[in-house]
């Protein structure tokens, strides 16, 4: 779906249906009303061989506004992808605080696919805080930002503001296609936020956890295709849209709850920061100052060790581990102890990133590999993390070269683990080479 909001750079978002047209993209257009003072929607429906949707209202008469035959919602989920070209500041800002006010805005509400905006206005529009800020709360929310380029304007200025290139923007869009369905028929169970173990019935032991990256991963997940089990402490988090959420309070009912459901995930991701430890006692009472007062303290259960126990044949796991010291080594020992197939390894000790920031870096680590992934905003994290989690599920071929002295045996043992995809291909002097998934 291609939106078109109301700049002078309107009339290169022809130029854009045809790069998509060329790639083989089906094409609808929506225009706003300011749009349409730009470029004809005729220009577009001659195009794409489709009415263009220039209102949520039709007019039947003087003073009868009929709803428009097109429905918003159902174009919502025809929508593989909503590309907005050119996206001038207003509607930016519109979609930055949900006003729905036209189709374009309230078709970016009622979508649940990528979302792409490419910006086109003056450069004092585009360096004005208010526009900056927008642009920021969008791509946090994942919303992916084609810069615009710097040069010549429309308003004789010269500076930031004109619209990327037609063809940029296509092959975001067609990169946004190829990520859109990879989880389609997966089921993700993700576990997110802290838990809270009580003391008494106004207290309790928790944890700064504030649920950002499982809600990410989980909302990631859902933009890819996957079906998605949100399992979430507490957190002042809205739910991620489309995702099934349970609400927990202690490590117990998280527990619980993961146990219960974990047979219906290809995938578990367990991002919660679980309570290692629970009050051995809850009082009954608020407890009243007293002096010193010892707390006895029960360890919890491991749930993802448990999860691990009873994962069934294809399932994957998936741990984080939280550490302030020696983040390599532990989280290397948490992989190996815990038999997930991957822990994500954060450090937490910095500032800005990891627990209750929006920001966070981390270790993909695997028992063979450790990928390092930058700091960035969690969003772009979660999508980062589900990209390793499918090149771990689906290894690239290798070539494995042996020595004929050890070939047979090797061979065996090799065959044994890898599927072998070919195995024919001598490489002179004694070695030969092995192809293997
Ligand atoms: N975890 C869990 N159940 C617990 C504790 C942790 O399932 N009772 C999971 C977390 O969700 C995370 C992983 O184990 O995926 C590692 O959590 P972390 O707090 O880093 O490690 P711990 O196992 O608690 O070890 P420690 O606190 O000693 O570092």
């Amino acid at each position: 779906m291609v939106g078109v909001s109301g700049g002078i750079a309107a009339y290169k978002a022809a130029e854009l249906v045809r790069a998509l047209q060329r790639q083989a993209v089906e094409v609808h257009v929506v225009m706003t009303a300011s749009a349409q003072k730009f470029v004809q929607p005729l220009t577009f429906s001659a195009l794409t061989g489709h009415t263009v949707i220039t209102s949520l209202w039709e007019e039947w008469g003087p003073g009868a506004p009929e709803q428009n035959g097109i429905d918003h919602i159902a174009e919502a989920q025809w929508a593989d992808v909503l590309v907005v070209a050119p996206a001038t500041a207003n509607i930016l800002a519109k979609f930055a605080h949900g006003i729905a006010d036209d189709f374009l805005s309230t078709l970016y509400l009622a979508t649940t696919s990528p979302v792409i905006v490419a910006p086109a206005m003056n450069v004092n529009m585009w360096n004005h805080a208010a526009t900056q800020g927008n642009l920021e709360t969008l791509r946090q929310r994942g919303v992916g930002i084609v810069e615009p380029g710097t040069g010549d304007l429309a308003c004789g200025m010269v500076g930031a503001g004109r619209m990327a290139e037609p063809e940029t923007i296509a092959a975001a869009v067609v990169s946004a296609l190829g990520r859109r369905h990879d989880l389609a028929g997966e089921v993700v169970l993700v576990t997110a936020g802290g838990t809270r173990e009580a003391l008494d019935p106004v207290r309790f032991i928790g944890n700064r956890s504030s649920g950002k990256m499982g809600y990410a991963l989980a909302e990631a997940a859902r933009s890819r295709g996957a079906r998605v089990i949100l399992i979430s402490g507490p957190s002042s988090l809205q739910a991620p849209a489309h995702c099934e959420l349970v609400r927990v309070t202690t490590a117990e009912q998280m527990r619980g709850s993961v146990l219960a459901r974990m047979d219906e995930a290809t995938l578990v991701i367990k991002a919660a920061a679980v309570a290692d430890y629970r009050p051995l006692a809850v009082s009954a009472q608020k407890l009243k100052r007293a002096g010193l007062l010892r707390l006895e303290l029960a360890p919890t259960e491991d749930i993802l060790a448990e999860v691990v126990r009873r994962r069934k044949a294809g399932q994957l796991i998936v741990g984080f581990a939280a550490e302030t010291e020696n983040r390599m080594e532990n989280g290397r020992a948490k992989l190996l102890a815990k038999g997930a197939d991957a822990i994500v390894v954060n450090d937490v000790a910095g500032d800005g990133i990891g627990i209750d920031s929006d920001m966070n870096a981390a270790t993909f680590l695997t028992r063979a590999t450790a990928v390092e992934l930058p700091q960035m905003p969690k969003r772009q994290l979660a999508d980062r993390i589900l990209d390793e989690i499918l090149t771990f599920r689906r290894p690239r071929p290798v070539v494995v070269e042996l020595d004929e002295a050890r070939d047979v045996e090797a061979r065996q043992k090799q065959a044994i683990q890898d599927r072998v995809l070919d195995e024919s291909l001598p490489v002179g002097a004694g070695r030969r080479q092995l192809i293997v998934e």
